[in-house]
């Protein structure tokens, strides 16, 4: 029989990541599958012990269970430890290990686009949730000297940077009001909320009249591929970057870690736009 991947949270029956891991599997020739299971936060035990117990070979994890599931796991690791959540899971020797891709999804998805000083780069990261954490942590991680969270909750920027700055000097929290009246200052903005995703494509994080020339501006979001924000930012003459490239990168990854191989991602990229349509 062949081995059972999959991915849990609640709700999961829009997700891509079937297609892309099946699809993976397949031109990889395992002998796999990949199911959405929507499992309920209550059953998150349950499911732990069918990995433990080889039913199922590994996960992912996806909202709202990123961070609880680390209560039911045997190691996690450095990575996932610092960003504090978990979007993989890999069976070793019986034990449970969590490690989280999403930063590093991240990194690879938007590397090519950045010049080779990224450390000197001035980066505002809009909102303060689990991707916003994944993305600071791998910026830090990188080395970069100037990092300004901003959320809607100035709060949760100030408990963000707090978490995982280890130099206050480098990292400020803002309002976004505060970001939006200061953009001029920014060389890469990142939007981390779900403000734009389908189906309120209308609606944007913040406004983007006071963009620095040359900037580059990400979104997170893949549905819609060009989010209100990316458009605006487009229109000012920026760089736009969409969050096709760190789902595959992040799923990549996951893959990688389960099987030991690099799946094809131009391929997993057209599956991916193509479902999107
Ligand atoms: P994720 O794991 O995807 O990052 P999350 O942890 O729920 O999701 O975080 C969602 C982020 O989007 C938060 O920063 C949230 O702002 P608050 O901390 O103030 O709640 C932000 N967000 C969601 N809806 C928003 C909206 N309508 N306007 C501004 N920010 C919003």
């Amino acid at each position: 029989m062949g081995k059972r991947f999959g991915l849990i949270g609640h709700p999961v029956a829009h997700s891509l990541s079937p297609q892309m891991h099946n699809d993976a599997f397949k031109d990889c020739q395992i002998d796999a599958d990949y199911v959405a299971l929507d499992v309920e936060a209550g059953d998150l035990e349950e499911v732990t012990e069918k990995i433990r117990k080889g039913e199922i070979d590994g996960v992912n994890v996806t909202i709202p269970h990123k961070v609880a599931i680390m209560n039911f796991l045997d190691e996690i690791d450095r990575e996932a430890e610092r960003i504090g959540a978990v979007n993989t899971i890999v069976r070793h020797n019986g034990k449970l290990v969590g490690y989280n891709t999403d930063g590093a999804g991240y990194m690879q998805s938007i590397e090519s686009y950045l010049p080779s000083n990224v450390k000197d780069m001035n980066i505002l990261v809009i909102g303060a949730g689990g991707a916003a954490r994944a993305v600071c942590a791998s910026f830090l991680g990188a080395g970069v000297s100037s990092l300004v969270v901003a959320n809607r909750t100035k709060e949760k920027a100030d408990t963000l940077l707090n978490l995982i700055s280890t130099n206050q000097d480098q990292t400020n929290a803002m309002t976004l009001s505060e970001a939006e009246n200061g953009l001029e200052k920014f060389d890469l903005i990142v939007n981390t909320t779900s403000v734009g995703m389908s189906p309120y494509t209308e609606q944007i994080p913040i406004s983007l009249r006071k963009l620095k020339d040359k900037a580059i501006v990400s979104d997170l979001i893949y549905n819609p591929l060009e989010t209100a924000f990316l458009k605006e930012a487009a229109e000012s003459g920026a760089t736009t970057v969409n969050g096709v490239g760190m789902f595959v990168n992040q799923g990549a990854l996951s893959f990688e870690y389960w099987t030991g191989i690099k799946p094809d991602r131009k391929r997993m990229t057209n599956i991916v736009l193509k479902t999107l349509g």
